[in-house]
């Protein structure tokens, strides 16, 4: 079993699962703006830590990806928060990625930027205790898109940056998101998203990545926001499967889904089936930004200082999502 095969399954082990808290100073801002709680690194690092040292981590989760202020914060006078995260069992994690720009050549479309200097920057994250990264691809979904040329354009920046990464004895958290927004159906989620994660191993095959050494954050296969005809959490279930068994190549060891704006409890529910429908050999676990902090968000807000409260919204959580990355969580357990 090679180092890195070794880091992704201390990650993505026995329902345990990812919390991603690499919120960039923009987006968190926005998410602390609407609670009305000022945003400034202070305040950014105090929801953070209430988090990172919750008892639910040492149980729940497996890895925390970091945002770069965070990254090289302290929570004490002694510890870093890499430390700290590692305290719990879990392992720190970093995004890397500069974000999503105008792709030149497609205006509506975005490419994911950052390569320049990232061998650099990875060393630096290495030394402050990251052991795997992320770097998201993102595409929409239109009559016309994602177009071949954000495909290609996007799955080459991924391969690239999963090169660098594993060069550098990390694991590459490869993430391209097909966005919910819209009012496609189902249906085309599924072609859509099977044409990216298709092509996006096409590349990474052709920069000789150790497919073993990587772990694969897709969507779920869901209609848009906008369409009229819901479906079953069976559907998507089934659906998700059938999309990741014919484009993801069965040496990938894990699949850890992004949650994208589904509520907490859909995103719960919809891994519990895939995890119970699941007849492959990926680990079908999460890294949830959104479906992971959001109610522990809403508590905090109301009284920054009530670290217990929200830890104990976290821990049940973090708890849920774990059984249904076992398929052993049911709607009743939310209650209890
Ligand atoms: P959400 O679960 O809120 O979609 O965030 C996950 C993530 O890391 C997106 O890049």
């Amino acid at each position: 079993m090679s180092e890195l095969n070794k880091i992704v399954l201390k990650i993505l082990s026995n329902g345990k699962g990812i919390l991603a808290a690499d919120e960039s100073n923009g987006t968190m801002t926005k998410r602390l703006d609407s609670i009305n709680v000022t945003s400034n690194p202070e305040n950014r690092l105090l929801f953070r830590k209430t988090l990172f040292s919750a008892s639910g981590m040492k149980d729940f989760i497996g890895g925390v990806i970091l945002y770069d202020e965070t990254i090289n914060q302290m929570s004490n006078l002694k510890q870093t928060i890499p430390e700290l995260i590692s305290t719990t069992g879990a392992v720190p994690g970093i995004k890397v990625d500069a974000g999503a720009k105008v792709l030149a050549g497609s205006t509506a479309e975005k490419i994911t930027e950052g390569l320049d200097g990232l061998r650099e920057r990875l060393e630096l994250y290495y030394k402050l205790g990251a052991r795997f990264t992320k770097w998201r691809g993102v595409y929409n979904i239109s009559d016309k898109y994602p177009s071949k040329l954000s495909i290609h354009s996007n799955s080459h920046a991924l391969a690239r940056y999963s090169t660098l990464v594993q060069e550098c004895g990390m694991v590459p958290i490869v993430e391209p998101e097909v966005l919910m927004d819209g009012d496609h159906s189902a249906e085309t989620c599924l072609k859509k998203t099977s044409e990216v994660i298709k092509k996006c191993f096409e590349e990474l095959m052709l920069n000789n990545i150790d497919l073993t050494g990587i772990i694969l954050k897709p969507n779920m296969i869901l209609p848009g926001n906008k369409c009229d005809k819901g479906i079953s959490s069976e559907e998507v279930a089934k659906l998700t499967l059938k999309c990741l068994k014919e484009s993801v190549p069965s040496d990938v060891p894990g699949i850890a889904f992004l949650s994208g704006g589904q509520t907490e409890i859909q995103a719960t529910e919809n891994l519990n089936l895939i995890n119970k429908y699941n007849d492959t050999n990926f680990i079908m676990t999460y890294s949830y930004g959104r479906a992971l902090q959001q109610s522990a968000l809403k508590f905090w807000s109301k009284d920054i200082k009530n670290t217990e409260g929200t830890q104990k919204i976290f821990n049940h959580r973090a708890n849920m999502c774990t059984l249904a990355a076992q398929g052993k969580w049911s709607a009743e357990l939310e209650t209890k």
